[in-house]
């Protein structure tokens, strides 16, 4: 597509945003479908600024990461009901100078979820109570799943737990829970890169009839990912959230079914 003067632009805002696969997915989606469309990364020194500058720009909306996800709903006009609830903010939409924040990470990870288990009435171990925890929490709660919250420092696992409404622990707290667990959810950067070689779950207490989802995509087969899969685990990995956070935020700016195939195609090949 030719980038011309009616072309829509649509901004990451954080910083760092270098290493973000956000531009990749998108573009790739806009062309795809033919969309005058264009997806680029601003590293932002400051989310009012960035959020004045979209409005007097025009900029047709965008995705909002670390460190501004909770920090730019007080920017914002409008914020969606479950964005509310989570108190972070990803996806922005811009009506006519009208900004709306949404937050479609919950979205991706209770797909990338579904796609694999239930959720009602299902135990699931969530590890960590930081900004993706409370999304995925928010998530697997509004789906009717009994949620179990372990953080290594614990009154922040209590912090969330009472917003949430679900049962909470220290790390300390792993065997016992584990053992009652039909899902567990690893949301802390234990076993990122350069990480690589750690897990928080020593994997003697892994079944084969646990469900592993790790949101972490590099690498997109964490230690707690093989473990898992030498168990002979169903296990879930970070990407599938990454595309279908993208995907639903695709699909509430254009309106458009997003091609989830090929966005998926475009991170694994990155
Ligand atoms: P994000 O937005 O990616 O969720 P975050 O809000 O900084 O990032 O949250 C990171 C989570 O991972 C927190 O729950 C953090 O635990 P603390 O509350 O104790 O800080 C957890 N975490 C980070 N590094 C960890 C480590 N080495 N071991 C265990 N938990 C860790």
């Amino acid at each position: 597509m030719e980038i011309n003067s009616e072309t829509k632009i649509y901004a990451l805002i954080g910083n760092p945003v270098k290493y973000s696969l956000s531009p990749l997915i998108h573009n790739a989606a806009f062309e795809e479908l033919e969309l005058n469309c264009v997806y680029l990364a601003f590293k932002t020194k400051n989310a009012e600024d960035a959020i004045n500058g979209m409005k007097c720009l025009n900029i047709a909306g965008g995705n909002v990461t670390v460190p501004y996800k909770v920090e730019v709903i007080g920017y914002l006009d409008e914020i969606e009901q479950t964005a509310e609830k989570i108190g972070a903010v990803n996806t922005i939409v811009n009506k006519k100078g009208h900004l709306k924040g949404h937050n479609t990470d919950w979205i991706g990870a209770i797909r990338a979820l579904e796609e694999k288990t239930g959720i009602k009435n299902k135990n699931i171990l969530m590890l960590g109570a930081g900004g993706t925890a409370r999304a995925i929490g928010f998530g697997v709660k509004e789906k009717g799943g009994n949620l179990t919250i372990l953080n290594r420092t614990s009154h922040k696992a209590k912090e969330l737990a009472g917003e949430v409404g679900c049962s909470y622990g220290g790390l300390d707290k792993m065997e016992e829970s584990v053992d009652y667990a039909d899902i567990l959810i690893n949301t802390t950067p234990v076993g990122m890169y350069p990480d690589t070689k750690n897990s928080l779950v020593p994997e003697e207490l892994l079944k084969e009839d646990i469900i592993v989802f790790d949101v972490i995509y590099n690498p997109p087969k964490t230690k707690l990912i093989k473990d898992a899969e030498e168990k002979g685990c169903k296990t879930i990995n970070g990407l599938k959230m990454l595309v279908y956070q993208g995907a639903a935020a695709f699909e509430i700016w254009t309106g458009k079914k997003a091609p989830v195939e090929l966005m998926e195609k475009v991170v694994v090949r990155s």
